[in-house]
């Protein structure tokens, strides 16, 4: 099915974790526009007092949906939609919502070991949501959560070019490996969406090689999924980097601006 339609796909995150999701969904959607929300005035979520992140997220979406008109909205912050997916479908029907999850389904499927560990924030590794889909999808397998009160800012450091000490790496990391009766964790769900910016630290400080498990990939897809295809006569109407990002803080520093920048995006 095709429209000319061209309402922009709206991609949510606390910070600049959403990016990791951006990049997959462009290479899925290549003829749609997105609008890139950093919420980060509210960075980080991982220590939030649920009630007030809830009540906070909600009234954002209250005005981004009337001042955006998006397509679909991808939440692309585990922290966030594992608390509030449920109430933002509630509150807004006429949107639709594709939802950023721990991978705790493929990674109990691939698992040889069994041990499978879930890196996330403290948040995350805190939500019903999250044991709800221990104990449907992967009750068979040793799971460990890992719920980490640093790495999302140390993902934010990073991507902006600062360099990170291998043992403050370590540090963070090193709960996820478990060795029991002869067999080790083979599976490690990045379940907050700014660590794959990390991957190739993670790799490298690894004590044994894992699987690195990914969802972007999975959520752009779905994403495709709900977003019509564009037609040639809208595609006309569009210029090339139209894409915007927007931060709640209404100030990003030189270098978000400049990592914006990098991926197409206009401040
Ligand atoms: N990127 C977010 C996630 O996927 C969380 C980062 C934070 O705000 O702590 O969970």
């Amino acid at each position: 099915m095709t429209t000319n339609s061209a309402k922009p796909v709206l991609v949510f995150d606390s910070g600049i974790g959403g990016l990791t999701v951006l990049r997959e969904a462009r290479v899925m959607m290549p003829e749609r526009h997105f609008t890139y929300v950093a919420d980060d005035a509210g960075f980080p979520y991982g220590g939030w007092e649920e009630g007030a992140l809830k009540a906070r997220i909600v009234a954002l979406f209250d005005r981004l949906l009337a001042e955006h008109d998006p397509e679909v909205c991808i939440i692309a912050c585990n922290t966030a939609f594992t608390l509030v997916g449920a109430d933002l479908r509630a509150t807004f029907p006429q949107m639709r919502f594709v939802g950023t999850v721990p991978a705790i389904k493929p990674a109990a499927e691939r698992t040889r070991s069994g041990l499978v560990s879930v890196l996330a924030t403290p948040g995350t590794v805190k939500r019903a949501y999250t044991r709800d889909l221990i104990q449907s999808f992967a009750s068979q397998c040793h799971v460990r959560l890992v719920g980490s009160e640093n790495l999302a800012r140390m993902a934010e450091a990073y991507i902006r070019g600062e360099s990170l000490s291998d043992d403050d790496v370590r540090a963070e990391i090193a709960q996820c490996f478990l060795e029991q009766d002869g067999r080790k964790t083979d599976i490690v769900v990045l379940a907050c969406t700014h660590y794959p910016f990390m991957a190739n630290l993670f790799r490298r400080l690894a004590p044994w090689p894992v699987d690195w498990l990914d969802p972007a990939e999975a959520i752009a897809r779905q994403a495709r999924r709900l977003v019509p295809a564009l037609d040639g006569t809208a595609l006309d109407g569009f210029a090339t980097g139209e894409d915007i990002a927007i931060f709640t803080s209404g100030k990003p520093d030189f270098a978000t601006r400049r990592l914006m920048q990098g991926f197409g995006l206009r401040v």
